[in-house]
C-alpha cells in the first residue's frame, strides 16, 4: 500500500492558487444540481449498509420521510431505539460477514442498496481492506443475486487523487461497479467532499484555549464540504431516478463565503466563533515532511508506528489537496461550528487527540 506521495509544494503558488480557485467559486454558481427534493418512495425497501455512522443517521430518516422503506443491517441491534431509526427495520448482523449480508438483502425484496461502509480507523489497513472493500463487495454480491435495482455506492470525493487506504479501496470498488466484475448491477457512485465534523475536529482545542495547526501559510487546499442533512437529500434524490444510473456524482455543499475555506479560513471561524483572537501555531511543511518520512521508516519495521506516520501524513494530505465539487444544499460550515459554541470539550494530549480524531465531535448534530 503507498502512502502519501504528496512533495515538492510550490508554497507561494499554491497559496496563489488556493486564494483565485476560492474567489472563482464565490463569484460564480454551481448549476449542476437543484438544490431540494427530487423523486418519492412508494414503500420500497431500500437496506442502507453502514447506516448507524454519521451520514446514516441522517440518511435513514430521510428515506423514511420521502416514502421509502428504510432497513439497516446493524453490528449493535439495539439502535433501533434510537430515534434516528424510529422508522427503519433494523437487522442485525454484520457488513463484514457475507452470510448476514445476503440474508439482510434476501430476506424480503430488495429495491436498491446504500453503501456507507467505512472502517471507523482509516488509519488501520486491514480493518479497511475489510469494510471499505470486503464488506461493500458482500453487499455487491447479495445485490446481483437478488436483482436489486439499483446499488448506490458513497464513495469519496477523494478518488481524484487517492492518496489514503480508504480511497484506494473506494477506487477499486467504483471500478468494479463500472465495469460489472460481480454481475449486472446498475450502480449511482456519490463522491461527497468533506463532512463538517472533519473541518471542526479541531474546535474542542480552540474553545480550550489551544491555538490552531496550520502548514505554512494554511492556505495549500480549498474544500467545500457538505452537511449531512443536504447529503442525505441529495443520496435520495438518486435512489431509483433514471438520471442517477451509471453515473459519478461528485457533490460538495454550497460555494458561499461560509463555506469554501481553506484550512486558515476554517482556523478563523472557530476563533470568530469562540471569541478568540487568531492564534496559529505555524509548522513549516518541511518539518513535518521530515517526521513523515522518518516514522514512515521507522513504521516498516514497528507495527505501532505505522498507524502515527499515516495520521501525519492524513492531516498532510486534508491541508493539501483540493476537495471542490458542484454545490448542493444550503448549510453552511460557520452555522455547523455555531452549533458547537456551547458544548465542552474534553482537553487532551495531541496524541489522545489524534487516536480520538472525530470521535470527539458530537454526532447529535
Ligand atoms: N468523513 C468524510 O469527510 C468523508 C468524505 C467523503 C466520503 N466519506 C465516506 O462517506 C461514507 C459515510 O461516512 P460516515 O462518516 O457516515 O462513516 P462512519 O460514521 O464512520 O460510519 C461507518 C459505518 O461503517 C460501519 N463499520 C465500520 N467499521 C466496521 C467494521 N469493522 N465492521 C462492520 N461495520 C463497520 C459502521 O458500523 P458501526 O456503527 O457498527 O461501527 C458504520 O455503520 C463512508 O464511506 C466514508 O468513507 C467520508
Amino acid at each position: 500500500m503507498a502512502y502519501s506521495t504528496i512533495t515538492n509544494l510550490d508554497t507561494a503558488a499554491a497559496q496563489k492558487h488556493s486564494h483565485e480557485l476560492r474567489a472563482r467559486l464565490l463569484s460564480s454558481s454551481s448549476d449542476r444540481y437543484v438544490t431540494g427534493p427530487s423523486g418519492a418512495g412508494n414503500g420500497e425497501r431500500v437496506l442502507v449498509l453502514g447506516g448507524t455512522g454519521y451520514i446514516g443517521r441522517a440518511l435513514v430518516p430521510e428515506l423514511a420521510r420521502r416514502g421509502y422503506r428504510p432497513a439497516v443491517l446493524a453490528r449493535d441491534a439495539s439502535v433501533k431505539d434510537e430515534v434516528e431509526f424510529a422508522d427503519a427495520e433494523v437487522v442485525a448482523g454484520d457488513p463484514t460477514r457475507t452470510k448476514d449480508v445476503e440474508h439482510s438483502v434476501a430476506m424480503a425484496p430488495t429495491a436498491v442498496v446504500i453503501s456507507l461502509l467505512s472502517g471507523r480507523r482509516p488509519n488501520d489497513a486491514e480493518e479497511c481492506r475489510s469494510v471499505d472493500y470486503d464488506a461493500v463487495v458482500n453487499g455487491i454480491k447479495a445485490s446481483v443475486a437478488n436483482d436489486v435495482q439499483q446499488f448506490i455506492q458513497i464513495s469519496d470525493f477523494g478518488a481524484y487523487r487517492p492518496e489514503l487506504i480508504p480511497q484506494v479501496y473506494k477506487l477499486q470498488v467504483e471500478g468494479e461497479l463500472m465495469g460489472q466484475h460481480h454481475g449486472a448491477l446498475p450502480w449511482t457512485i456519490v463522491r461527497p467532499t468533506a463532512y463538517y465534523p472533519y473541518l471542526s475536529m479541531t474546535f474542542g482545542d480552540v474553545k480550550n484555549g489551544l491555538p490552531y495547526r496550520i502548514f505554512d501559510h494554511g492556505e495549500y487546499n480549498v474544500v467545500n464540504p457538505i452537511a449531512r442533512e443536504d447529503l442525505a437529500e441529495f443520496i435520495t434524490n438518486q435512489v431509483l431516478a433514471p438520471d442517477a444510473y451509471g453515473r459519478v456524482l461528485p457533490v460538495g455543499g454550497p460555494w458561499a463565503a461560509d463555506n469554501v475555506v481553506t484550512l486558515k479560513d476554517a482556523g478563523q471561524m472557530m476563533f470568530d466563533i469562540t471569541g478568540r483572537e487568531a492564534e496559529w501555531d505555524v509548522v513549516p511543511m518541511s518539518t513535518w515532511d521530515k517526521k513523515i518520512a522518518r516514522l514512515t521508516r521507522i513504521g516498516k519495521i514497528s507495527k505501532k508506528v505505522a498507524p502515527v506516520a499515516y495520521y501525519l501524513e492524513a492531516a498532510k494530505y486534508w491541508s493539501v489537496v483540493d476537495h471542490v465539487a458542484p454545490a448542493y444544499g444550503t448549510r453552511t460550515l460557520r452555522e455547523f461550528m455555531e452549533k458547537l459554541k456551547d458544548r465542552e470539550f474534553p482537553t487532551g494530549s495531541f496524541r489522545e487527540r489524534m487516536k480520538n480524531g472525530t470521535a470527539v465531535m458530537p454526532t447529535d448534530i
